[in-house]
């Protein structure tokens, strides 16, 4: 049955208007005050709601086959809807890893029986995530991969990581980065500062990650792979990115939601849920990310969605796994910071919504008559404290635990 959502602000123009939604596409969008009592449609009143396209997440662990008390599949895609995705890219770093078409097969088809959104494996750029030899990157692309990443894991060994690059490319895939130095970052639990240096924690330098971040961009030159930069974390790589656009090389960039929200100064005493890698860096970073996101050098935005149990979390800080739980969150977080004045609609629009849909080579009109009816439904006033009971995903490891967020996916459309 034709569905009719009345009264709806529209997208970062906020206009007003009802949109009809027929067969999965937008059938007709402005007033339709005349279809309001037709009984054939089902039609609800949305005053007061903002319509979006939904957004596209290119970056999460959903730990399935291997970590499933976690997350799982269908854990995992739960979450996504209820935090307004109906696309997901998950990673590589599952047990056993995603390096081989069988894995790649078995998450294809959990992901269809799951159901609620769209899951789109990425595969393991090296055998067993080991960096010493490659993954079966072509028997995984038919597979259906979408992309290659060793995400948790850095790859250390430049020669093998220019035969990725170039292999990668063979299948048009691109090739999502981890940069980390681990001779810099070992050991490190946050980023280096006033702050690892008055609680005592290890610090990691910014040059962790930018080093590597130079590195994988000469060899995007070298080989003319499409490189992708994983949640990018300080204003030495976003300057890196901005020079290699300019110079034309083939590199896109993301950010996570919990680095374009915090700093290292709100760690709160050794809360180890606030632990993640690359570390959530000072505050001059953050502001060069919200630069980097709103002058397009940084392209996406996405969650880095790393599910860890209670359990994991509940240990000495140098103990605990790094990582945040991120799908249902990510949503307010960034309205929050358009509230503050510092994104606009309109740049998470675009970078989580638009941009990921290109990454992904899927087509995407937003929110206009004829497109695909992928849409969140989002209450901007709606005020949410985040305890364990909030999440549907299994884990429920983020530093914003305790926190009131405002602004949630209400319904999600696919
Ligand atoms: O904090 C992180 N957690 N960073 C990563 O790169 C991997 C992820 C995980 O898998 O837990």
């Amino acid at each position: 049955m034709p569905l009719l959502l009345s009264h709806l602000t529209i997208g970062a123009e906020g206009a007003t208007a009802d949109v009809l939604i027929q067969e999965g596409r937008i059938a007709d969008i402005g007033n339709l005050s005349h279809l309001y009592n037709d009984a054939s449609i089902n039609h609800y009143d949305m005053e007061g709601l903002l319509l979006l396209p939904s957004l596209i997440d290119v970056h999460t662990h959903l730990r399935d086959p291997g970590f499933e008390y976690k997350e799982d599949i269908q854990s995992g895609a739960r979450a996504a809807v209820k935090g307004g995705f109906t696309s997901i890219a998950c990673m590589a770093n599952t047990k056993p890893v995603n390096d081989n078409a069988t894995v790649t097969t078995k998450i294809v088809q959990a992901a269809d029986d799951a159901g609620h959104c769209n899951i789109y494996p990425i595969g393991a750029a090296s055998k067993g995530l080991k960096g010493k030899s490659l993954a079966e990157i072509g028997d995984m692309a038919h597979a259906g991969i979408v992309a290659v990443s060793d995400d948790g894991m850095p790859l250390s060994d430049s020669g093998l990581c220019r035969k990725v690059f170039e292999y990668a490319s063979m299948f048009e895939l691109p090739v999502i980065s981890h940069c980390e130095d681990h001779d810099l970052s070992c050991g490190g639990q946050i980023h280096e500062s006033s702050v690892s240096t008055v609680s005592g924690l290890k610090g990691i330098p910014s040059a962790s990650e930018s080093v590597m971040v130079y590195r994988d961009i000469e060899l995007a030159r070298l080989t003319g792979a499409h490189l992708h930069l994983a949640h990018l974390s300080c204003k030495e790589s976003v300057r890196l990115v901005e020079q290699a656009k300019k110079e034309g090389v083939n590199v896109t960039a993301e950010v996570t939601p919990h680095h374009l929200l915090l700093s290292v100064d709100k760690l709160k005493g050794y809360d180890a849920n606030f632990k993640v890698n690359p570390p959530i860096r000072s505050e001059e970073d953050r502001q060069a990310l919200i630069e980097g996101l709103k002058s397009g050098v940084i392209d996406l935005i996405a969650s880095d969605h790393a599910p860890h149990h209670e359990l994991e979390k509940q240990v000495e800080f140098d103990h605990a796994p790094c990582g945040i739980n991120g799908l249902e969150t990510a949503l307010a977080c960034l309205l929050t910071l358009v509230r503050k004045g510092e994104l606009s609609l309109k740049h998470i629009i675009d970078a989580y919504s638009k941009k990921p849909a290109i990454f992904l080579k899927h087509e995407w009109l937003g929110v206009t008559k004829g497109a695909e009816a992928n849409l969140v439904i989002v209450d901007t006033q709606l005020k949410q404290k985040i305890d364990k009971s909030f999440f549907l995903s299994k884990s429920f490891n983020t530093p914003l635990l305790g926190e009131t967020l405002q602004g949630f996916a209400v319904m999600t459309l696919r």
